[in-house]
């Protein structure tokens, strides 16, 4: 008689939207899998946690929703502030999980290549989201806000969110459960304006409508639009350029109140170079025209006219880009792990048992809610392959992969963990009026973490 096969055993790592998508996912298509979710940092949530805009908190809401999911399958555990590559081999993984599931996301940020981009005072965005989102890997660089007027080169929502988090009146910022460290910091913010540079023109821009439109209730904040945007918005556009189109019209011509802070969108402004000696005093502009790419798309190319803007302040907001991990194939152009709808391709063909889902399978775009259907394009090839990962056992399989790991002192933050953590920030930011005080150093995250159950 055959032998009942096992069922099935999976790994994922990263616990950010995609990871928490393909994690139920799994264990709502097939009600006997196990799933093992490890993470780098103690907590999970990825860029939920410690991406979102600490004023758009609500949106965080998915990520314990879907915890809440899993752990009421009781098929699922959690392992934080365990890495891939430094606590966990490719090896580990194959010889104790049927498959394993990257959802690693892109950390990393894009360089702009320009003279003076490494002069104290100016950043890449995704330092400045870690730092008041008090990621523990952010909580210490040092931003100077002690000048009137900071540049975000880029137009998509992450610069906007890079603005917005300049601009909003301290009171405001008070009500969230921004970093202490960057309310702090923030409180003596001497910026008045912020200039954001698009190389493009307003119908290219990547942010969306409902995030522009956000910025013109920003209360004590004036917008002013610099770039030409058409009288009559084009019928033939997308729904979505088409009201963002709109939107940029309206501000374009509408007479601001006078505000004691101004947001201008300046579009069709490529950054050449960022000058100062010590530090950034001034941002070079070039003025770009509008031009065919020959690929049915629009690109910039640099003009003649040049401007020297005069700025204490700049962050690069032009996209987030994902690294190789060990052992694992990694297009590099593209910042993405080689796949086929989330089976990861190998230069011989497809790699067995191994699949990618998220902003490190289709690279850094889409909200949160695109990793559902990221995940569940994955899932499906998962799933499609299930009989020959259970006909092909892994040789551990009966071992506990995260018991060895404890047993070599690694500090493991279980789910339980999270939830004190989670508790206790909560706690904290009761006592203060706030809705959640963040804990940053990994050292308490992981102190609290072990310090008892919830
Ligand atoms: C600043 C910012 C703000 C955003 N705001 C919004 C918003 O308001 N609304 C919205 O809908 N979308 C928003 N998004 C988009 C949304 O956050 C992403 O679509 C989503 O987070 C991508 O999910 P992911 O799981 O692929 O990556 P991530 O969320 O980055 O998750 C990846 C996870 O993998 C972990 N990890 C990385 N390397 C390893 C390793 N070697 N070992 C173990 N774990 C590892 C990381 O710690 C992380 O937890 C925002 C994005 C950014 C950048
Ligand atoms: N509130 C929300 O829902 C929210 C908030 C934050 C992020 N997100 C999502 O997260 C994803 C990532 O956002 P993102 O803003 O990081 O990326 P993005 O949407 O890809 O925008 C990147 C911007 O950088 C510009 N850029 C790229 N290279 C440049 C260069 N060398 N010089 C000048 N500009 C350059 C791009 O212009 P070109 O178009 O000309 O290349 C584009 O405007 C997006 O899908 C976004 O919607 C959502």
């Amino acid at each position: 008689m055959k032998a009942p096969s096992h069922p099935l055993k999976v790994a994922i790592i990263g616990a950010g939207a995609a990871g928490l998508y393909a994690t139920t996912e799994l264990l709502r298509r097939d009600a006997c899998a196990r799933v093992d979710l490890f993470d780098r940092l103690p907590t999970p949530g990825g860029l939920v946690r410690s991406g979102v805009s600490p004023d758009h908190a609500a949106r965080r809401e998915v990520s314990a929703v879907l915890e809440r999911m899993a752990v009421a399958s009781g098929r699922f555990r959690y392992f934080g502030n365990v890495a891939y590559g430094r606590e966990l081999t490719l090896d580990d993984l194959r010889r104790h999980y049927h498959a394993t599931i990257f959802a690693c996301g892109a950390v990393e940020d894009r360089r702009l290549g320009i003279p003076g981009e490494d002069l104290p005072g100016s950043h890449a965005a995704t330092h400045f989201v870690g730092w008041y989102n008090a990621h523990p890997d952010q909580a210490e660089r040092r931003f100077d806000f002690d000048c009137e007027r900071a540049a975000v080169i880029g137009n998509g929502n992450v610069a906007l969110d890079v603005a917005r988090m300049m601009l909003l009146p301290i009171d405001l910022l008070r009500q969230t459960d921004i970093a202490d460290h960057a309310l702090d910091a923030l409180s003596t913010s001497r910026v008045r304006e912020v200039v954001i540079l698009g190389r493009r023109g307003p119908a290219q821009a990547s942010f969306t409508a409902p995030e522009l439109l956000e910025l013109t209730h920003l209360p004590g904040v004036a917008v002013e639009i610099d770039g030409v945007i058409p009288d009559d918005v084009p019928a033939s556009l997308p729904a979505s350029q088409r009201l963002r189109l709109q939107i940029l019209h309206e501000l374009r011509w509408r007479r601001s109140a006078p505000a004691p802070r101004r947001l201008i969108l300046r579009f069709q402004r490529s950054a050449e170079a960022l000058l100062g000696e010590d530090r950034v005093v001034a941002v070079r502009l070039v003025e770009n025209r509008l031009v065919d790419d020959g690929r049915g798309g629009i690109k910039a190319e640099p003009g003649s006219t040049v401007e020297t803007l005069e700025v204490g302040l700049v962050f690069r907001s032009i996209g987030y880009r994902a690294s190789a991990l060990p052992r694992l194939p990694f297009d590099d152009s593209r910042g993405v792990i080689p796949n086929q709808a989330g089976r990861v391709q190998g230069e011989d063909g497809l790699v067995q048992g191994l699949y990618v889902t998220g902003w490190i399978k289709r690279g850094p775009n889409g909200v949160i809610g695109s990793n559902r259907f990221c995940a569940r394009e994955t899932v499906d090839a998962l799933m499609a392959d299930a009989g020959s990962l259970k006909a092909r056992p892994p040789m551990d399989l009966h071992n506990d992969l995260p018991g060895s790991l404890q047993r070599r002192g690694i500090g493991i933050t279980d789910h339980r963990g999270w939830q004190q953590i989670d508790r206790i920030e909560r706690e904290r930011g009761l006592a203060s009026g706030r809705p959640r005080r963040r804990i940053a150093a990994r050292r308490e995250l992981l102190a609290i973490a072990a310090s008892g159950p919830a």
